[in-house]
């Protein structure tokens, strides 16, 4: 089964890219933004209500699926994309991150990590093998290496042996990967420093992989530091493979990260921040849980042509969201992740009709400059 990348076309002015990615449950078009469906649900959207806005991905995570309910139980249901009525490319996170910012303890060897769950505090260990076990019964199209996220600040000694593990544990994750309809793709760390990106990045190239993360960021350094590290790291990259930036995906962050040669992106924040009232807006973000919103009448966005801007009002839904009521985030969540989506396809178009910085600038003066 292949995972073929074809890259389609180049921006002229920065280093933004234009790629289709095949996969066994159909094609992606990047750069794309993939919504984030932690335990096996984008929290309140139905896969009916994630197509309608054009979701072509979504990503799942190996550490809460393995913790409740289990991968068995999701194996006997006919894996992750039957278990949750979902037919479109799923790629799950290894558990290399999360047991590092999610679990109660953890211990950190050359085997694996030893970690107490978040839920209850029962002790268990994820290695390479485990992980890639996990991935497998799950039988997402794209699953990623598991790997050490070191914490921001970390000493440059410890960020070289750090991702010099990452990389052997790379090898065991490829030696152990049984399905080939399953892309294994690699994760590139190094932390802040520019020698030891493209060291890493070196080590994991020679796998040779479908495709190449970029791990480490968005862990609590200053925006001006990962925009940094953006310059150069997707450099050390091959240019016939996808480059997917974990983790980070506020829409300043997109629009840097296309510019800089990055194809995939995830984050949590267009979903979590909407279950606290929060939406994007063309005119830059809104927080429509405040006083200031209860009269007004007009739509979230006036630009949005999304069902919840159709249909509703922001003095409606700060309603729901004051009361507690379910529709109220389920409306917050559905049209920012519209938003976000619909600004990917505008940034593919823009860059197809070479004009991606004027969409950029365009963009950027309506909305703000909040990272
Ligand atoms: N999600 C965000 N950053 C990372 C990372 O460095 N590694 C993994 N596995 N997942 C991430
Ligand atoms: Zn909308």
């Amino acid at each position: 089964m292949s995972f073929e990348y074809t890259l389609k076309k180049k921006c002229k002015d920065t280093k933004a890219r234009l790629g289709e990615l095949s996969t066994p449950h159909g094609k992606i078009e990047t750069p794309i933004f993939m919504p984030v469906g932690t335990k096996a649900t984008v929290k309140t959207m139905t896969p009916e209500e994630l197509k309608e806005i054009n979701s072509q991905i979504i990503l799942s995570n190996t550490y809460h699926l393995y913790l409740r309910p289990g991968h068995d139980l999701i194996a006997e249901a006919g894996g992750l994309h039957k278990f949750m009525n979902w037919d479109r490319p799923i790629l799950t996170d290894s558990g290399g991150f999360q047991v590092f910012s999610l679990s109660d303890m953890n211990k950190i060897s050359e085997e694996g990590v030893e970690f107490k769950s978040h839920i209850d505090g029962s002790k268990h260990f994820i290695s390479p093998e485990k992980s890639i076990e996990i991935q497998t019964a799950l039988g997402a199209d794209i699953m990623m290496a598991f790997d050490e996220c070191p914490p921001y600040p970390a000493d440059r000694d410890y960020v070289k042996k750090s991702l010099e593990m990452t990389t052997r544990w790379l090898e065991r994750c490829i030696e152990a990967k049984t399905r080939d309809d399953q892309a294994l793709f690699g994760i590139m760390q190094g932390g802040m420093y520019k020698d030891l990106r493209e060291e890493s990045a070196k080590q994991i190239v020679e796998f040779d992989l479908p495709g190449y993360a970029i791990g480490g960021l968005s862990v609590g350094e200053p925006k001006e530091l990962m925009i940094e590290v953006l310059d150069y790291a997707p450099d050390f990259l091959p240019e016939n493979k996808p480059r997917y930036l974990m983790g980070v995906g506020t829409p300043f962050d997109l629009f840097e990260g296309v510019m800089r040669g990055i194809d995939m992106f995830d984050c949590v924040f267009p979903t979590r921040v909407a279950r606290n009232g929060m939406v994007f807006t063309s005119q830059g973000r809104v927080t429509v849980r405040n006083a200031t919103y209860e009269r007004d009448f007009s739509p979230l966005d006036q630009d949005c042509d999304c069902y919840v801007c159709q249909n509703y009002t922001r003095a409606y839904i700060r309603h729901l969201i004051k009361q507690n009521e379910i529709l109220g985030v389920r409306l917050t969540t559905y049209h920012n992740l519209h938003f976000l989506l619909d600004m990917m396809e505008n940034i593919r178009k823009a860059i197809a009709e070479d004009r991606f910085l004027e969409y950029r600038a365009d963009f950027y003066e309506k909305y703000g400059l909040e990272v």
